[in-house]
């Protein structure tokens, strides 16, 4: 069976883009691949945190992952820092690592422009992403496209890697979905939904209720033009809500467009926060049924499930790099 890993960071904020972009991939891909996912803490770290609030929010996103239905009977659920392999193959990843491949990358540059204290753990933060997924020996990593630039890194290393010391790591590839792969920010909407974004108003949050879901993209900045239609170019804000209502009711854009072409902005965005409501409530509905305790048991347990396979696959790693223990 081929082997699915993907990650999220435990930084706040979850929000529609997360969920359409890559959650909701991981858990389709659970009915016919080995699932691994993990809150990915020690990335989260690359940024100022504070660490009470950093466990806080790795129950939290837990949490999210189980009420949208990661399932631990089917899948692994763990938190990154549970298990030591990671950091470990890092550093021999990052013994193989060109600085000016790190260099290059968009998210480095884009979160020390804004501000963020460049340092060595935010500079080799994808080398930790090589790891997470050669870890497991994952073949598919479901993930929004904003991660693409991290999948060609960690390929780029596996397969140095098996150049040097031999066939170990699969090479693995990203899986994108084909609408809301970057679903756009709704008071900006040519830059992604973030969970950095200073502005509430940006985002959508899984755990938002109906009104504030409403609110939102009532007020999503669009344009003046009346036409509803597809058009990132010149229409990134209808676009984007064309793209989000698409994956939320599994109508296709053209559809949508035909429907709603004429229709004035204001019955618009009513359908697309019905569409978005409508998936959002029962995620929201379990989230709150669950008990941080249960939740601290299951990552308790996937975190032993994945160290156990972790360490049988450093064994060899050791062994072909030649840093086998005494
Ligand atoms: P993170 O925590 O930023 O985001 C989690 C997932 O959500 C996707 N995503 C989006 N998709 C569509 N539209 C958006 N606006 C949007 N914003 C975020 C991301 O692409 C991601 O799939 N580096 C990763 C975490 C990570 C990881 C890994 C992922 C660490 N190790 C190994 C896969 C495999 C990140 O920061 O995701």
């Amino acid at each position: 069976m081929q082997r699915i890993f993907s990650g999220v960071q435990p930084t706040g904020n979850i929000h529609l883009g997360n969920y359409l972009g890559a959650f909701r991939n991981w858990v389709q891909l659970q009915d016919d691949y080995d699932t691994i996912y993990c809150i990915v803490d020690l990335h989260a770290m690359t940024v100022d945190y504070d660490p009470a609030q950093l466990e806080k929010s790795r129950i939290d996103t837990a949490k999210i992952l189980l009420a949208l239905g990661v399932d631990p009977d089917r899948s692994m659920l763990y938190t990154q820092s549970q298990v030591s392999g990671h950091t470990e193959l890092a550093w021999i990843l990052g013994t193989m690592a060109p600085m000016g491949v790190l260099s290059r990358m968009t998210q480095f540059k884009e979160k020390t422009a804004t501000g963020a204290a460049s340092n060595l753990g935010l500079y080799s933060y994808p080398v930790l992403m090589a790891a997470d997924i050669l870890l497991h020996r994952a073949h598919l990593v479901p993930v929004g496209d904003d991660q693409r630039q991290h999948i060609e890194v960690t390929r780029d290393l596996a397969e140095r890697f098996n150049n040097k010391f031999g066939d170990i790591f699969p090479v693995p590839d990203g899986y994108v979905p084909k609408t809301s792969a970057r679903v756009m920010s709704l008071t900006e909407p040519t830059s992604k939904m973030s969970k950095s974004d200073q502005s509430p108003k940006s985002r959508i949050a899984l755990l938002d209720n109906p009104d504030v879901i409403r609110k939102r993209i009532r007020s999503a900045v669009t344009d003046s033009d009346p036409e509803v239609r597809y058009d990132p170019e010149t229409k990134p804000g209808i676009s984007n809500l064309l793209e989000i209502m698409s994956s939320c009711t599994g109508s296709k854009v053209d559809s949508l467009v035909a429907e709603y072409g004429s229709s004035g902005y204001g019955v618009f965005k009513d359908a697309v926060a019905d569409a978005v409501i409508a998936e959002l409530a029962p995620i929201k509905a379990r989230y709150d049924d669950l008990k941080s305790d249960d939740v601290r048991d299951v990552l308790s347990a996937g975190g032993h499930k994945a160290r156990e396979s972790a360490d049988g696959y450093m064994k060899e790693v050791r062994r072909v790099t030649g840093i086998t223990g005494y």
